[in-house]
């Protein structure tokens, strides 16, 4: 059974995830090599728990919960020595996840489940580099964690069922929904939003519409509850240009990315998270 809960990279998603997983009652361990990131996460927490206990989401207990079940370190080997489940949200760089997931089969329990956040990357090829391949699967969680409702479970080829299952009731413990999907790069979320955001990206390069005119007819047109402009903002341009480049080498041609995309992101405008991006933020 999950008791303990490793989370590994404190960024936008490792921080929503532990926050999500302590509030559902998992002793949680959030990790990142940065002090730096380590402490704004701590600020997002507690901003967090702050506005939720203000608009009445959560009650005081389950402040005082998520403040008990969490704790912060910068060592992998702390975070889990002993851990049930690990989830892995460092950037989408293979190398590196790779290495964190090598160095995570050494030190974590035997029964322990290495799962990753990628967005789009093969559970399979990592799996392979560890003792584990049976224990290493994807669980895709969405942006912000603990609103979206999704976990989609992405098997590699040597996944067990007895993984999967266990994976599926953590999912459901944390209120999500999940789907099953068979490892193919960018599964069916982000293979489908890099194509949507690719193309209004080169509508925009193209000059067939403004930011806010293109995300308003895909809004207010096709109800998607945000603009695929918006949303590229939202999960951050660097992350988006990684996706697409690991889409583009691997399904061809369909995902180049847009050269709008490139352009910002050499020029560091990464989206909400560096305050410009297709949009200002304050
Ligand atoms: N941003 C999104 O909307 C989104 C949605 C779903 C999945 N994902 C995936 O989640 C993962 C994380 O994305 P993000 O947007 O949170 O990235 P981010 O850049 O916000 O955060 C990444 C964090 O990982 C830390 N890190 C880097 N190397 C590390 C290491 N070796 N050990 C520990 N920590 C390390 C960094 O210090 C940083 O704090 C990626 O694989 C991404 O594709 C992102």
């Amino acid at each position: 059974m999950v008791k303990h809960i490793a989370v590994i990279g404190s960024g936008t998603m490792g921080r929503g995830i532990a926050y999500t997983a302590a509030l559902s009652g998992y002793q949680v361990a959030l990790q990142d090599i940065s002090e730096q990131a380590i402490a704004k996460a701590r600020d997002y927490i507690e901003t967090l728990l702050k506005t939720s206990l203000e608009k009445g989401y959560i009650q005081q207990e389950q402040g005082e919960l998520v403040r008990e079940n969490l704790t912060y370190t910068t060592s992998l080997e702390e975070a889990v020595k002993n851990t049930d489940l690990m989830v892995e949200a460092i950037l989408e760089i293979m190398e590196l996840k790779i290495d964190v997931f090598k160095q995570a089969d050494e030190w974590a329990p035997a029964h322990a489940i290495l799962a990753t956040n990628t967005s789009t990357m093969s559970p399979t090829e990592i799996g392979a580099t560890t003792k584990r391949p049976d224990q290493v699967i994807a669980m895709h969680f969405f942006n912000p964690v603990h609103r979206m409702k999704l976990i989609e479970i992405i098997r590699g080829l040597d996944t067990s069922d007895a993984t999967m299952e266990i994976v599926r009731s953590v999912s459901e413990n944390m209120g999500k929904e999940t789907v099953e999907v068979n490892e193919f790069p960018g599964f069916v979320t982000s293979r489908m939003n890099c194509i949507i955001g690719n193309e209004a990206m080169n509508m925009l390069m193209e000059g067939v519409a403004s930011a806010e005119d293109i995300d308003k007819a895909i809004k207010l047109g096709l109800n998607h509850p945000m603009g695929p402009l918006e949303m590229a903002d939202l999960v951050g341009l660097d992350s988006r240009l990684r996706n697409m480049e690991y889409l583009y080498q691997s399904l061809g041609e369909k995902y180049r990315p847009s050269p709008v995309l490139v352009k910002y992101v050499k020029a560091g405008r990464l989206g909400r998270k560096s305050g410009q991006g297709f949009y200002k933020y304050q």
